[in-house]
Formats: C-alpha cells, structure tokens, sequence
C-alpha cells in the first residue's frame, strides 16, 4: 500500500518509517511512503507557502497552487488514489473507516495543514474528504496523518499475528480486557487467579466481563452500539445487568 504525504515537516515522519511495527512492516514492502514539501513547488525567492487570510483573522492560510502542483507531481508519480486532508472539521477517524482502507489497500495521498489552515479552494478542488482525530487542535496534520498511517499499516496482512487485531478493542464492539504479566505477584498484588488455571473456557469468560465491565465504566455508547450491531450474546446483558444493579 502506497501513502504519498504532502507536508512542510518531512522529517516528522521518521516517527513511523524508522520505529516500531510501520518500520518492520514496511521493511517487508507491505507499505512504502513518499514525503513531498510544497516548498518545492514555489517560484519566488521566500519560496512562500502561506499567507494572510482574506477577510482578516488571525494566523496564515496555506496557498493553494503549492499545493495543486505538488499533488500534480504526485499523481505523475503514479499515485491515483483518494486524497485526504486533516483538520478539526474533518469526519472522526474511527475503526471502520481504517478497516475499510484497509481492505481496499488503495493508494491514498495526505495532505497535512499547517498554520490556521488550506485555501478552501484547494481543498473543494481536489481533497475527497477531511479526518479529524479527535475533538481538538493540532498544530498541524503531520501528527494526524502518521495516526491514520498507523492504524492501516497495523492491520495489513502480515504487520502483526493475524489473531491480534481481530480480537482487539472495537473489532469486538468492546474496549480491551486489562492485560497481565510476569511477576504473579507485584507490589504486594497478585494477578487475577483465573488467568493462572489455563482453563481456557473460564479464562474467556472473565475476560469477557472484564471488557464489558470497563466498556459500560468508561464508554457507555459503545456498549449502546454493541448491543444494536448485535453483538451482545444472552450471557453478556445478564452481566451487564448485574453491573448495573
Ligand atoms: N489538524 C489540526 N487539528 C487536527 C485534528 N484534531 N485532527 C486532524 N487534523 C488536525
């Protein structure tokens, strides 16, 4: 899977192209990245990319033909795919969207805002749709679209143990069960006996309840959405009513 990032701060980037999961994942060619800066594509001496907004306000406004040619540059380069942009304004990313690019594993060109944001019309021009990651503000997309990169690149066949992303939070509908290891027993506390029989039946069981109970503490509409996608068995509204009694 092809990502093609426009961005003022390249550099960032080495944050998931040089640790971790990305890294290795993309040393296997399951991913590959390509920074462009705008910078590049100016003609003036300031090699200018911003400037004030019309109508007054605060802060700069990203020039639109930058970035039109550098998208250009991209789509030479054989890049086709959908083009993203990020801002506060954008749709929340969530876990089905991710799941859906990755399942197409299209190519997808990001576009990363700097300053108080991009001329409207570049963005009506050529962005199919705008992320947010949540309800506050970044300095700039960089950090958005490394999220977004992510949380696809995790999910390609082959990143991770298959097993590990289909159990995982919202793939359930639920948040994670709390997780132990090595000691048995620390600062005076011991690991949830259960986890220790190797009773496998009983051991999914609590771990079962664990994930509904802290789903119910921390977000109840999840459990909300759960139970309408139909993913709540007879066993867990019984729990579920217990906890709530
Ligand atoms: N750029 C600035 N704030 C952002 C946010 N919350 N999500 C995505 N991009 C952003």
């Amino acid at each position: 899977m092809r990502f093609d990032v426009i961005t003022l701060f390249e550099p960032m980037f080495a944050a998931i192209t040089e640790n971790g999961i990305t890294s290795r994942a993309m040393r296997r060619g399951l991913w590959s990245l390509q920074t462009w800066n705008p910078r590049e594509e100016t003609e003036d001496n300031h090699r200018t990319v911003d400037d004030r907004p019309f109508g007054g306000g605060p802060g700069m406004v990203m020039l639109a033909e930058p970035l039109a040619r550098t998208l250009k540059r991209i789509r030479r380069s054989g890049n086709k795919g959908r083009v993203i942009s990020f801002a506060p304004n954008g749709k929340k990313l969530d876990d089905q969207t991710v799941r859906r690019w990755v399942a197409d594993q299209n190519d997808l060109v990001l576009i990363c805002g700097r300053y108080e944001g991009i001329d409207q019309r570049f963005l009506d021009h050529y962005v199919d749709e705008t992320v947010s990651i949540g309800d506050f503000v970044l300095s700039g997309g960089e950090l958005a679209a490394m999220v977004l990169i992510d949380a696809v690149v995790r999910q390609l066949p082959g990143a991770i143990k298959e097993l590990s992303t289909l159990d995982e939070s919202f793939s359930t509908g639920l948040l994670d069960a709390p997780h132990y290891t090595r000691p048995e027993i620390w600062e005076g506390e011991a690991v949830p006996e259960v986890l220790l029989t190797g009773h496998h039946a009983n051991i999914a069981k609590w771990t079962r309840e664990r994930a509904l109970e802290i789903t119910l503490r921390t977000r109840p509409d999840l459990i909300e959405k759960a139970r309408i996608e139909g993913k709540l068995s007879k066993s867990d509204t019984d729990w579920l009513k217990t906890l709530r009694d």
